[in-house]
């Protein structure tokens, strides 16, 4: 470094932590020297959340969250979208990026859960960092319901309705959340000016938050890996972790051909198959919502179909209460009971690499279950349907719940002293 630039350094050091802090959470960050493929997918999970902060901010200098009719009869939300997939130079692209950002977002995020079930990574000290995820899955849920309204389609505005509608199912606070949600009586211009500001801005101050705190508690106590072996406990003189490597530039570079793997396939879609056959952007949603036409079959996109199936599985009153409540109760059980995870498995071991077949099968009936429950929420129910429903959503609770007695009842394989690492 030039001694000027040295200076600088200085200068901004004495003021701000700039060099403690790259230190710190770069290059003398010390993670495990084992990550492998499933590594890839938190850094991704920044980058899409970069790319629709960046891609939204663009949508929001054209997009009109108005749902009066223009002169030629079109909601004028709905024009609005339509201006910019044809008139704004590169609208097209832009709105591209981020409605398919949205389904990229939900399937990098999926296949991060997925890691943490695999290698445990939710087990005692990072209780917190899978709570944080917990909740930054809920909420990035109602970001992308929220946004789904935008384009006031027929699938914005009936999705919308059949969900909120939801809501009044809650006994005696029910209707008047409802309304609260809506500011009316039905979806209206009302329920798109406050989902527009809650997406644009109160859920994403939220996201970020959420994501800031998640990665300051990962760097609190370090990350997992394969091995599920806590790397702190064995280290050099210096007090480095004998099987740690800092992460830059080791993982900066590793991360780096995630990003170009990822963007491949990525671009692929949005130059390709922007619609993903009719589930990234449902067909209906390219006909302007009409309070008066409901659409024969109304489906949410397909990162909320597993939810929405155990939501349709509850098809009988209990205790007094409709079918209809206790549906609601069962989606939102659906996802809490995730954020529970640190305290229901009670194996000896962390990674699936020596649990025992026990473990290893209920992961394996689980993510069938969660697949078919995923492919049921898509289609419209029949008798037959709605079983296979509900005997996946049985399986996809019991994964959790009998996880405390069938954890500990499993033959584990003791795990090594260090990383395993060719
Ligand atoms: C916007 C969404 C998210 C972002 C940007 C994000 C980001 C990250 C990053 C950068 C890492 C470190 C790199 C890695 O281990 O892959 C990480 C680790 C982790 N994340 Fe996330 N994450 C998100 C959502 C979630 C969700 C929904 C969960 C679970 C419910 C979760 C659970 C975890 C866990 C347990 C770790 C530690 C993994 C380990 O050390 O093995 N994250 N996250």
């Amino acid at each position: 470094m030039t001694t000027k630039s040295q200076a600088l350094l200085n200068w901004i050091d004495e003021r701000f932590p700039l060099t403690s802090s790259i230190k710190g959470h770069l290059t003398e960050y010390y993670a495990p020297k084992n990550f492998n493929f499933w590594y890839f997918f938190g850094s991704l999970a920044l980058l899409v959340l970069v790319i629709q902060i960046l891609t939204g901010i663009f949508l929001v200098m054209h997009y009109k969250p108005d749902a009066s009719l223009n002169a030629s009869g079109v909601p004028v939300a709905f024009a609005s979208v339509e201006y910019i997939m044809r008139e704004v130079p590169g609208g097209w692209l832009i709105r591209y990026l981020h409605s398919t950002g949205a389904s990229a977002f939900f399937v990098v995020v999926y296949l991060h859960m997925f890691r943490g079930l695999l290698y445990g990574s939710y087990r005692k000290p990072r209780e917190l960092i899978w709570i944080f995820g917990t909740l930054i899955f809920l909420v990035l849920m109602a970001e992308a319901f929220m946004g789904y309204l935008l384009p006031w389609g027929q699938m914005s505005f009936w999705g919308a309705q059949v969900i909120v509608n939801l809501f009044s199912a809650i006994p005696l606070i029910g209707p008047d959340l409802a309304l609260v949600i809506r500011g009316d009586f039905v979806v209206s211009d009302a329920t798109l000016n406050r989902f527009f500001s809650f997406h644009v801005i109160a859920v994403p101050l939220v996201l970020i938050g959420l994501v800031v705190a998640h990665i300051i508690a990962l760097h609190e106590v370090g990350s997992n890996n394969p091995d599920g072996v806590e790397i702190k406990k064995k280290k050099d003189a210096n007090g480095i972790p004998l099987d740690g490597i800092p992460f830059h530039p080791y993982y900066t570079v590793k991360d780096i051909v995630g990003v170009v793997a990822f963007l491949f396939f990525f671009s692929a879609v949005v130059f390709f198959a922007p619609e993903g056959g009719g589930y990234f952007l449902e067909y209906n949603n390219f006909i302007p919502a009409d309070p008066l036409k409901t659409p024969p079959h109304i489906a949410p996109v397909w990162y909320f179909t597993p939810f929405y199936s155990i939501l349709r599985a509850v098809t009988f009153p209990l205790f007094g209460l409709d079918a209809k409540f206790w549906g609601v109760v069962a989606m939102g059980a659906s996802v809490v009971i995730i954020a529970f995870l640190p305290w229901l498995d009670r194996s000896p071991v962390k990674s699936i690499r020596y649990k025992g077949p026990i473990f290893k099968s209920a992961l394996v009936v689980f993510v069938i279950s969660f697949i078919i429950l995923g492919y049921l929420g898509v289609l419209p129910p029949t008798p037959g349907r709605t079983l296979v429903s509900q005997i996946c959503s049985v399986l996809y609770f019991a994964f959790f719940l009998l996880m405390p007695w069938y954890s500990k009842l499993d033959k584990c394989k003791p795990e090594p002293e260090r990383v395993t690492f060719k």
